[in-house]
């Protein structure tokens, strides 16, 4: 019998300091009406000093786990998406392990900075339905104030701490391709990677680097290629935007989120917003927003979800499942 591997429960986590667009326009030249008419952005939490990517990640998966009814012990797999990891080894989410205490198994990092959390669903959902993992969790996590240039106010309006998770289970299933984790559309274009990167590295500079982006280049690119996954994971099913009950997307500008859903005939109520709560949290936007929509009691068992996301690289996808 087929495996298929179900959500059986999503958590998030943001960190206690809020920084507003008026803090922000006391630091450089921008004010919070641009701010909020360019992006949506109101707020962005940033993490407390010692504060680690792997501890919001252990924040937000505790959550993730007790919506599921599981315990750390039952957990075989996690892969955890970041780009702002607390050492450059071990991988963040070996932390993760150690933190939660979860059972024997596996625990690795995947970075495809703002698609990483899409890349990293479709990693576990792949692994747990070749019957080599039952219990997963996936979770995004960033603490990404941490590589920005604070002077350049075309980025640090942007971008925010945070973290999100869900937990995954893989049942024998001989039911409706129609359930549980759909599918997925992952692609990248590395030709396109001096238009959102960080200018350092561990073989390159030997120093961390900031974020460097052409915003408007990239937003461009953003709605082209989110628009053209949508449209392959719905072909790919026979599903319609009109069957989607929730859209979740990444969370880096309310402007891209409105362009693919007009672009999709996705309509307004069925979009879930909350960038304009934590800015763009790199790949925990998606868990964050899932989790949000999922605990305000909006989106119920069965609901057909979809996601994508946009980021350096550049990388990009979406996909498709069942709460
Ligand atoms: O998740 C990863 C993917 N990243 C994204 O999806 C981000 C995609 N890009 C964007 O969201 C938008 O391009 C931005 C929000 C970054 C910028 O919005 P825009 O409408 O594309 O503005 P722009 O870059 O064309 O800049 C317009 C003007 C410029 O001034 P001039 O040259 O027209 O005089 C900028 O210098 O706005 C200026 N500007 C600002 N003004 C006030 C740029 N940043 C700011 C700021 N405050 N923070």
């Amino acid at each position: 019998m087929a495996k298929r591997s179900f959500i059986r429960g999503t958590g998030s986590y943001l960190p206690e300091r809020v920084l507003t667009n008026d803090e922000l326009s006391t630091m450089v030249e921008t004010t919070d009406s641009w701010i909020q008419e360019r992006t949506g952005i109101k707020k962005r939490h940033v993490a407390a000093d010692g504060e680690l990517t792997s501890d919001i990640a252990v924040q937000a998966a505790r959550r993730a786990l007790d919506a599921a009814g599981m315990k750390p012990e039952e957990i075989d797999l996690i892969v955890l998406a970041t780009t702002t990891p607390d050492q450059t080894f071990p991988a963040t989410a070996t932390a993760v392990q150690a933190k939660l205490g979860t059972g024997p198994g596996a625990a690795f990092d995947v970075q495809a900075v703002c698609s990483g959390f899409l890349f990293a669903l479709a990693t576990a959902d792949s692994l747990m339905k070749q019957g080599l993992f039952n219990k997963a969790l996936v979770i995004g996590a960033e603490t990404f104030t941490r590589i920005l240039d604070w002077s350049d106010r075309g980025t640090c309006v942007l971008f925010g701490d945070g973290g999100g998770a869900v937990v995954l289970e893989a049942v024998e299933w001989d039911g409706a391709d129609d359930a549980g984790i759909i599918t997925h559309h992952i692609r990248t274009d590395g030709t396109k990677s001096d238009l959102l990167y960080v200018d350092g590295g561990v073989s390159s500079t030997g120093t961390i680097g900031h974020v460097r982006m052409e915003g408007n280049k990239v937003f461009k690119h953003a709605v082209t290629n989110i628009s053209a996954a949508i449209e392959a994971v719905l072909a790919e099913t026979g599903l319609t935007s009109e069957d989607i009950d929730w859209f979740v997307p990444h969370q880096a500008n309310k402007r891209i989120l409105d362009g693919v859903a007009k672009k999709m005939s996705i309509p307004e109520e069925k979009v879930v917003i909350t960038v304009s709560e934590h800015a763009n949290t790199s790949a925990a936007s998606i868990p964050l927003a899932l989790d949000h929509v999922v605990r305000s009691g909006r989106a119920k068992p069965g609901d057909l979800i979809l996601s994508e996301a946009m980021g350096g690289g550049f990388s990009w996808g979406a996909s498709l499942f069942r709460l």
